[in-house]
């Protein structure tokens, strides 16, 4: 009996562990094409980049702790096929690895920038840790920063990159920040919060190529004619679902492998789950995609249930947060479906929080600077709890008394 799981990183790790912690006594084998053993993302863009952050603790066990539990992990381990006929994995070196059960956990790639130009040196994308490392070492030695994209990733990076004293410019192709997730609001803010820290941000543009200098440095060329030079370009354009693997074997697919509820895919000894899934999520009339932790770990949870022959619908509340200089933002639900928002608190004060409501209902929550309203947020959502959109304008109104008496 054994479990193979394709990819190393949150959900995978999350799927062994839980298959232990489930009972499971098969093998485990835990296959990462990465030199690392299963670490954080989320530090890459913060205080790893900013060398505040020593490699180990990046690591979210120590590979002892894995072994303890009787977790095979394969470090450099590429899965190059599924011979779904056979139950077997086709490993790079050749070699063919049998399953009884198959988790695919193979995460999202960054999308590439597409310029010409792109392949310069002085070109950096961030998405795992060997990307960090030489983002890392480029930055130390970089005046001017280029960012592209005013997205997640991005703003994180321009953040860091300011704060150790560098000159940044942001481009973004559309008119505010991080359009795919927040409201115009919070986009503003923290253009604000941009600016008032010394970047410079350029909406509407794209860039459209890449030139080297003698130098060693670059010179970016913009959609409105404008240049930009810089010792340093960075990438943060989005990602995509690493599904060819999944597709090659005749699994469904779509934006991400298809699952159901329950972490499924269409074959049913195969599960997948984290970045690379387009989902059911029972909260949800639609089908999705999420990038985050919070959908790494709980849907990692449900597939591991799913290969013990436990049918667990998948229901969690989606969370996310970024952290761009001392500001913390933090959201909960899916909001883009609003018709309608309250601010609670006031932007310049630099703690506030947006509620989204479609037709009264509370879809989705965005807090900066308000860690404990992001939680009580996440608690009233999670038991189905809208407060009315009166209530929450009425900021001298006490939100947690609507929370069931403990
Ligand atoms: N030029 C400039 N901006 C662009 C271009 C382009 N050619 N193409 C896309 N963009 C912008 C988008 O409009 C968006 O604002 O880049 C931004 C990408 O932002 P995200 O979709 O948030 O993606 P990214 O920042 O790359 O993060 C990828 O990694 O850590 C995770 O949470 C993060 O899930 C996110 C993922």
């Amino acid at each position: 009996m054994s479990i193979v799981i394709v990819g190393a990183g949150q959900a995978g790790l999350q799927i062994a562990e839980s298959l232990r912690r489930g009972g499971y006594e098969g093998r485990v084998l835990l296959l990462g094409d990465e030199s690392f053993a299963p670490y954080q993302r989320p530090p890459l863009s913060k205080k790893y980049l900013a060398d505040d952050m020593a490699d180990e603790r990046l690591q979210f066990r120590p590979v002892e702790q894995l072994t303890k539990q009787n977790i095979e992990f394969r470090p450099l381990t590429t899965v190059t096929a599924i011979d779904r006929a056979a139950g077997e994995v086709v490993l790079a070196s050749g070699e063919r690895v049998a399953y009884e059960g198959l988790a695919l956990t193979t995460g999202t790639r960054v999308r590439p920038l597409p310029v010409p130009g792109a392949e310069h040196p002085a070109v950096c994308y961030l998405r795992g840790l060997d990307d960090a490392k030489r983002l890392r070492s480029q930055l130390a030695s970089a005046a001017r920063v280029l960012v592209i994209g005013g997205g997640f990733i991005g703003l994180e990076v321009a953040a860091t990159a300011r704060h150790a004293g560098k000159t940044v410019t942001v481009v973004e192709t559309l008119d505010r920040l991080m359009a795919r997730a927040v409201a115009p609001v919070v986009s503003e803010y923290f253009a604000e919060l941009h600016r008032g820290h010394g970047v410079e941000l350029r909406f509407k543009v794209a860039l459209t190529a890449i030139a080297g200098n003698p130098d060693g440095s670059l010179t970016a060329t913009l959609s409105d004619g404008s240049t930009v030079d810089a010792d340093l370009l960075v990438a943060g354009i989005g990602v995509l679902p690493n599904q060819e693997l999944a597709a090659a074997a005749g699994l469904e697919c779509a934006n991400g492998i298809v699952v159901d509820e329950f972490a499924r895919t269409s074959d049913p000894r195969i599960v997948a789950a984290g970045d690379c899934t387009w989902h059911i999520n029972r909260r949800f009339a639609a089908p999705l995609r999420l990038e985050s932790v919070q959908n790494a770990v709980d849907q990692g949870k449900i597939a591991a249930q799913s290969l013990l022959g436990n049918a667990v619908p998948y229901q969690d509340l989606p969370w996310f947060w970024s952290d761009q200089y001392d500001v913390k933002l933090q959201m909960v639900g899916l909001s883009q479906a609003h018709d309608s928002l309250v601010v609670r608190g006031a932007p310049e004060s630099a703690a506030f929080s947006v509620f989204y409501f479609k037709a009264g209902e509370l879809l989705g929550v965005d807090s900066i600077n308000r860690p404990a309203e992001h939680m009580l947020a996440r608690k009233l959502m999670s038991l189905g709890i809208s407060p009315s959109p009166d209530a929450v304008a009425d900021t001298g109104f006490d939100l947690k008394t609507l929370l069931p008496a403990p």
